[in-house]
């Protein structure tokens, strides 16, 4: 056999598709895997926990049936979100208080500093969203979706 292998007959097709369908096709192909990361048992509403996609640590929460997975650690200075309480789809961290909406990341309160304090970790080390990732639901396996 030689190196590199020559073209065989029968084995290359030209496959005509519309531009749409090429499209979806290139995007699912490059798109990042979802990973399965849960089951939908082990989550009852209200649930808030850390779990791992792959490598990466990330928060899961179940809150009125929804799923939704965000960043593991605090924006403001690298809490274990995990570690923090749930009212709502509102997260309060549990080191100094910041609240994010799990809906979408958005900071509610940067910290529960008041005043020129507030002002000053404000202009050093300003809001931040919590990074949120898709989730999907295969049967009973919670699937995320990381970049
Ligand atoms: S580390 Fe979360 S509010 Fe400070």
């Amino acid at each position: 056999m030689t190196w590199p292998p020559g073209p065989q007959s029968g084995t290359v097709r030209t496959i005509k598709c519309s531009q749409e369908y090429f499209s979806t096709i290139v995007s699912q192909v490059t798109s990042p895997l979802f990973i399965p990361v849960a089951t939908t048992p082990e989550f009852p509403d209200g649930t808030l926990r850390k779990v791992m996609a792959g490598d990466t640590g990330i928060l899961l929460a179940r809150v009125n049936g929804q799923f939704y997975a965000t960043g593991l650690l605090c924006p403001h200075l690298g809490a274990d979100l995990s570690e923090g309480t749930l009212n709502g789809t509102i997260l309060t961290c549990p080191m100094h208080n910041s609240q994010f909406d799990l809906r979408d990341g958005r900071v509610v309160r940067w910290t529960d500093l008041t005043g020129v304090v507030l002002n000053y970790a404000k202009r050093s080390n300003p809001p931040r969203p919590l990074p949120c990732y898709p989730v999907r639901i295969d049967e009973e396996t919670v699937l995320v979706q990381i970049p």
